[in-house]
């Protein structure tokens, strides 16, 4: 009998779900073009679908040349309007939209606003946790009362010259990663404060891929082939489950594959939106009903 079963937790994550809301709203409320501050999400269906409402891609404030043209191009609607996406930004974004007329539609995820809020608030040292070139982490420095310390390893830790730290993590890190961080600074007898920001979003996707892979003999991981969390998803699947495929949409599932197997899985990034899974989803149940037809005329002949 075949199965095909849904990772339990799988697609859209809380952020990535209100700011693609958000942003889909400010759409429809808008009559002029909005932009956003970097792409919302790492899926070009996704991006693609945004840009036919009118949201553009834009990485910095100042490609709004004037007010009401962006890359020359004529507004309806004179009074700019941009989408922060949910990893956030720093607060020179917000001084500078404000000085600028520029209205700021903010979709920062409530869990990195909490950092931003942490931070600021603090006057000791901050040590973030993190990937010093990702955006998130770009944001959650630009809201410290003085120059953050960014780390990523037990020996960058060891490195760290300050006393008394108020250490904050990027949501999306390992547990590892800020295990080894404490490690160093225990080691160095530092004075610390720890905030462990970790948003459980991304570890739940990757636990419940890693179960469903061990107990499937076909695993389809869908999502966009930039997404990084997508990518990790399949590497996790592929260990536990050798017959492992990363599909972006329908067009890429291997059929026959889909057709030979019996307990097929499938996992999806936090940045797969659902109507990709549940396509994905349909083109499978259709092949297993075909395949079954088959079977049935084959039976059919031999009788
Ligand atoms: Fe927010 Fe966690 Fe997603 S921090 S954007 S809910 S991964």
């Amino acid at each position: 009998m075949k199965e095909i079963r849904r990772a339990e937790n799988a697609g859209f994550c809380f952020g990535v779900k209100q700011a693609i809301e958000k942003a889909e709203k400010a759409a429809e409320q808008n009559p002029g073009e909005i932009y956003s501050m970097g792409s919302l999400i790492h899926n070009e269906r996704v991006t693609r679908d945004l840009e036919k409402r009118g949201i553009r891609v834009i990485e910095s404030l100042d490609e709004i040349s004037a007010p009401g043209t962006v890359k020359d191009v004529p507004l309806r609607d004179a009074t700019p309007k941009v989408i922060i996406r949910s990893h956030g930004e720093g607060r020179a974004l917000y001084q500078k939209a404000e000085e600028r007329g520029i209205v700021l539609i903010d979709a920062t995820c409530p869990f990195v606003a909490r950092i931003h809020h942490l931070v600021n608030d603090t006057d000791k040292q901050v040590v973030i946790v993190g990937d010093r070139n990702h955006p998130e982490v770009l944001g959650i420095s630009g809201w410290c009362r003085k120059p953050a310390v960014i780390v990523s390893s037990y020996e960058e830790a060891c490195e760290i010259p300050e006393d008394d730290l108020f250490v904050v993590t990027q949501t999306t890190i390992r547990e590892q990663m800020l295990r080894d961080v404490l490690q160093a600074l225990e080691e160095q007898g530092k004075n610390y404060q720890v905030n462990n920001t970790i948003c459980n979003a991304t570890s739940k996707r990757q636990e419940s891929c890693e179960k469903l892979a061990r107990e499937s003999d076909l695993m389809i991981v869908v999502g966009g082939r930039n997404s990084s969390n997508t990518k990790k998803l399949y590497e996790i699947s592929k260990k536990n489950c050798a017959n492992s495929y990363f599909v972006e949409n329908i067009e890429d599932l291997p059929l026959k594959e889909v057709a030979k197997c019996n307990r097929i899985g499938i996992a999806a990034g936090a940045s797969t939106p659902e109507c990709t899974i549940k396509e994905v989803i349909a083109r499978m149940s259709d092949v297993t009903l075909e395949n079954n037809e088959l079977n049935m005329n084959d039976l059919m002949d031999e009788i």
